[in-house]
């Protein structure tokens, strides 16, 4: 079975989903070991609470982050993670680890990308430029924050009383449920990158695709 890593730095939501699933027997996968770069991230507890492993590497003052990085790669490798899964991972990535995991790491944005890539906020960077439709994007990670090949999207309307909380309530549902299905669909091995074009199935989706 799939064993999967999946790195997260803050409340851990996309990780209980995922964990959600696998319990019940619909990822196809198993988490195998949860990775934060902060030691204080409420995913830890939920990591805990379900019994998987976890490692906490802080970047170091003074150290750059690939350091920090590449000890989570190894870590993972040591404990055979065929997919790295990004669920609110906050470092921008150095390129070895993206060398490292080409093809074989995934990341979660809440925007429909390319719209707010790089954003921390896009919810409240959405409301701001008071955007009609928003949504959320799965990808492959790549070293271009949030620019990696789209795996697949979901739309969600934004209503005029909306605030950061209601829609972002709004597109969680959303993530809590694509970013799974994407790990399930790696695990089966109808989900692939070949070069820069996402391949689901037999069939390529995105740019050069049908
Ligand atoms: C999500 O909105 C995800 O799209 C973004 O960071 C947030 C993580 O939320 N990359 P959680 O920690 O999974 O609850």
């Amino acid at each position: 079975m799939l064993k999967v890593g999946v790195l997260v730095s803050g409340r851990g939501s996309n990780l209980e989903a995922l964990l959600r699933w696998q319990r019940s027997g619909d990822l196809e996968a198993e988490v195998a070991l949860v990775l934060s770069n902060r030691p204080n991230a409420p995913a830890l507890g939920i990591a805990a609470s379900y019994g998987v492993p976890t490692l906490v590497r802080e970047q170091r003052r003074g150290e750059d982050r690939k350091g920090a990085q590449m000890d989570m790669s190894r870590a993972m490798d040591e404990r055979g993670v065929g997919l790295a899964v990004h669920a609110g991972f906050d470092r921008i990535l150095c390129a070895a680890y993206v060398r490292a995991w080409a093809g074989r790491a995934i990341n979660v944005h809440p925007s429909l990308l390319p719209a707010f890539a790089g954003s921390l906020r896009a919810q409240e960077d959405a409301l701001r430029r008071g955007v009609r439709i928003s949504g959320c994007t799965v990808h492959f990670v790549t070293e271009e924050v949030d620019g990696g090949p789209i795996i697949s999207q979901a739309a969600v309307p934004v209503f005029p009383d909306d605030d950061g909380a209601a829609l972002n309530a709004r597109i969680l549902e959303q993530e809590h449920r694509l970013l799974p299905e994407a790990v399930r669909a790696f695990a089966r091995g109808e989900l692939r990158l070949d070069g820069d074009r996402v391949i689901v199935g037999r069939v390529p989706i995105g740019k050069g695709g049908v």
